[in-house]
């Protein structure tokens, strides 16, 4: 059949009997009554520790929950400075308002879209955080992670690493949510691992640390009618679990079709005024997405063929943090070198999803080529 679109992504290309198990399951959980807690969420805690090599995990409601989870449970109070990217989705500024700390945004490297060593030790030095979060876009884990939590455990910072884009991304064959000293992931539906609707999780090999999440999650219940903390209600939905456990059944299959879309445009669009990067040599990335840079002042136009072709697109992100309208009222600080903003100018992200054929890959590729030849 001869493709005359491609979506940007699309979330319903599920292997043969995936739907029909999830269907059977949700049955029997309306039968049990498992609604909140249960078989499922401990299935799913179990395995993601044992593939991201974590010693703990908590399930919660959403990525940005699991990021303010995170946030608390290192210690982050009122006023505490907390430095983040200026390139990075909103939920991670987001989060540190939420937790009643002060963000300072620091920029990122051009050539890497992560931060990079120098900029990181600058904002320590200049900023004197309490906490950073070390964001993983992309499904890439940041070049200069080692170097930032060496820097980071040495001048006291508690680094939270927000890996929403990155489950499955692993750095020096390690998985970056296994390693950190505490790391968050996102299940949105359009994640690599996606639920049928919102949850996510914090990772950490520190008891203590994953205890605190733990009552945090669950309205700092230490047992049923005790709180000894203040926290909320982020508990994750055994139905989500359900989805979950039977898409991890699947995991390395959905990981290798995005990788393979990546590898396909980086070789077929060579030599064109397009860039198709990929993460450092040292980073195994898990194909979130495709992420191309062009000159701002071609990536219009492009824009414009891609979309007479029907070819989706996106530009992950438009705009830096520290330019969003909401930043001006909690933003404490900034490092702004210009990059983030030529990032969000340039960027340009191409259908990249579980299970994209050969031919939509051949489409879009044809649709870019026509553009510049
Ligand atoms: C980098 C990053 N952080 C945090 C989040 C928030 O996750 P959620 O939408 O599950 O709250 C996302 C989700 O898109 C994200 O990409």
């Amino acid at each position: 059949m001869s493709v005359e679109q491609v979506p940007f992504i699309t979330l319903n290309r599920f292997e043969e009997g995936f739907k029909e198990k999830i269907l059977n399951g949700v049955t029997e959980l309306v039968d049990k009554t498992q609604f909140v807690g249960g078989p499922q969420v401990a299935k799913l805690e179990e395995t993601l520790s044992q593939k991201c090599g974590a010693k703990h995990v908590v399930g919660c409601g959403n990525g940005t929950d699991a990021i303010q989870l995170a946030l608390r449970a290192v210690g982050v109070e009122r006023n505490d400075v907390v430095l983040i990217p200026d390139m990075t989705f909103w939920a991670t500024f987001e989060a540190v308002v939420n937790a009643g700390g002060n963000p300072v945004t620091v920029d990122v490297n051009k050539a890497t879209c992560h931060w990079d060593i120098t900029t990181f030790k600058q904002a320590v030095d200049q900023f004197k955080p309490k906490a950073a979060i070390l964001v993983h876009l992309y499904g890439w884990a940041c070049q200069d992670t080692l170097a930032i939590r060496a820097y980071a455990k040495e001048n006291g910072v508690l680094l939270i690493e927000d890996g929403a884009q990155s489950f499955g991304t692993k750095i020096n064959n390690e998985p970056i949510l296994g390693t950190a000293l505490m790391a968050t992931t996102s299940f949105y539906p359009a994640k690599v691992l996606g639920a049928s609707g919102d949850a996510g999780a914090i990772f950490t090999n520190d008891e203590s640390l994953a205890k605190t999440a733990r009552f945090l999650v669950n309205h700092g219940r230490t047992n049923h009618y005790s709180h000894g903390l203040v926290g909320w209600n982020s508990r994750i939905g055994s139905y989500e679990c359900l989805f979950l456990n039977h898409s991890l059944e699947h995991i390395d299959d959905r990981l290798a079709s995005r990788m393979n879309a990546v590898s396909y445009y980086k070789e077929y669009l060579k030599d064109l005024p397009i860039k198709v990067v990929i993460s450092a040599d040292q980073v195994e990335e898990n194909g979130y997405c495709a992420v191309a840079m062009v000159d701002p002042d071609l990536r219009g136009g492009l824009i414009e063929t891609l979309k007479a072709a029907k070819v989706g697109f996106g530009t992950i992100y438009p705009g830096a943090m520290s330019l969003q309208s909401g930043a001006a009222k909690y933003l404490h600080g900034k490092i702004q070198n210009g990059n983030a903003d030529y990032i969000a100018k340039a960027v340009l992200n191409l259908p990249c999803f579980s299970y994209i054929t050969e031919e939509e890959l051949a489409y879009v590729v044809a649709t870019v080529k026509k553009h510049f030849i």
